[in-house]
């Protein structure tokens, strides 16, 4: 296993029902979710799935309800055991812990945040984030110096002996977050954890999320059904569709490339101009005698105004170190950013 992968998913299957084993045969036959669940009543969860996850990246398992992002998820804390398939976590198989590694694993390795919070209601703020520092049954000045820290850490200083009622549910989800990121485990699971959240609260938490990752270089598994939730703070994406994974990629392959009608229709909307950066659309023609240019990584949508406003209406694109790499016009940047099919309904003579 690469030394940069963090988790790796191999042929994972889980079907629930009570002739699980059997089952899976079928399924590999090619028996779907709804011909296992009408004809055999069982359901299928997850089929097939290959997934490897980097070291210090976020990656979004995204998909519909009922798609099986849950499922997925709860395979890497173990609270689901695979009905076929392998899970390396720092290359071990984490499906054949036993009862005492099982628990050093879920103390140590690996944290969780919950969509809805999770929280124990008769414990102040302080106690919940000390939790799981609690079990792990360090020393107590140490414990109360971490939780500080953290709860300061998530804006939450002078909250600490609040009761979670007291709380909105943004400051919730802050107490969640600081439980979770106390115990210094490098893996952190958050299943729908901002999907609870107003929309403007939601963007400060994904804010604070990204923020908190430049500093700590996690490796989170982020789950969402929200495209424009994914698309902002996914180093990577993988799509589930009835327990199968559809398509992985960055969020910029998933945009330019989407793998089928399904993600098509998925993708129609968003704003393609803040995903999609210049690198993806340059054309390779180097500009002569142009000073400057505009930097690889730079969103078309920031481009635009920039490009619009230069003469010749192209400027050159350029590397780390400054160094042409082609050019960008008005134009390409204006094809990048239409919605693909949509044909014009009017002609204007
Ligand atoms: N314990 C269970 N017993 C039987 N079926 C289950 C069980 N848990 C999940 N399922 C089924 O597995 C499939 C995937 O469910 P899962 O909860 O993983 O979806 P999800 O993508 O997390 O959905 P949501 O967005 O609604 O949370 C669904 O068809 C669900 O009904
Ligand atoms: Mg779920």
């Amino acid at each position: 296993m690469s030394d940069n992968i963090k988790i790796s998913v191999k042929g994972l299957y889980k079907i629930f029902g009570s002739e699980a084993d059997r089952m899976v045969n079928l399924v590999k036959d090619g028996v779907g979710k709804q011909q296992l669940l009408e004809e055999y009543r069982h359901v299928l969860g997850l089929k097939d799935i290959n997934l490897d996850i980097e070291t210090s990246k976020l990656h979004v398992v995204m998909g519909l309800s009922g798609s099986g992002k849950s499922t997925l998820i709860r395979h890497l804390n173990r609270l689901i055991d695979p009905t076929a398939g392998e899970i390396l976590v720092n290359g071990k198989d984490i499906v054949h812990l036993n009862d005492a590694e099982l628990q050093d694993y879920r103390r140590h390795d690996i944290s969780m945040v919950f969509q809805r919070f999770g929280l124990l209601p008769h414990r102040k703020v302080f106690d919940n984030v000390a939790y799981g520092l609690n079990i792990q049954k360090l020393p107590s000045a140490e414990i109360k110096e971490r939780a500080m820290r953290w709860i300061e850490r998530v804006g939450l200083s002078g909250f600490e002996d609040h009761y979670p009622t007291q709380l909105s549910g943004g400051m919730q989800q802050r107490v969640g977050l600081a439980r979770a990121l106390a115990t210094d485990a490098d893996i952190l699971l958050m299943d729908e954890a901002f999907s609870a959240l107003d929309p403007l609260i939601r963007t400060d938490m994904q804010t604070m999320l990204l923020e908190l990752q430049t500093e700590l270089n996690k490796t989170i598994v982020f789950i969402t059904h929200d495209l424009d939730e994914a698309l902002r703070i996914g180093d990577h994406i993988a799509i589930l569709r009835d327990g199968m994974m559809i398509q992985q990629g960055g969020p910029q392959d998933i945009v330019m490339n989407p793998a089928d009608d399904y993600i098509v229709d998925f993708i129609r909307d968003i704003n393609r101009g803040r995903v999609v950066h210049l690198e993806k659309v340059m054309d390779s023609e180097i500009l002569s005698g142009v000073e400057g240019g505009l930097h690889a990584t730079m969103a078309l949508e920031d481009a635009l105004p920039l490009v619009t406003s230069c003469e010749a209406q192209c400027l050159p694109v350029v590397d780390d170190n400054g160094k042409p790499i082609g050019s960008i016009s008005v134009d390409s940047i204006a094809k990048a950013m239409a919605r693909p099919g949509d044909a014009p309904t009017t002609v204007i003579r």
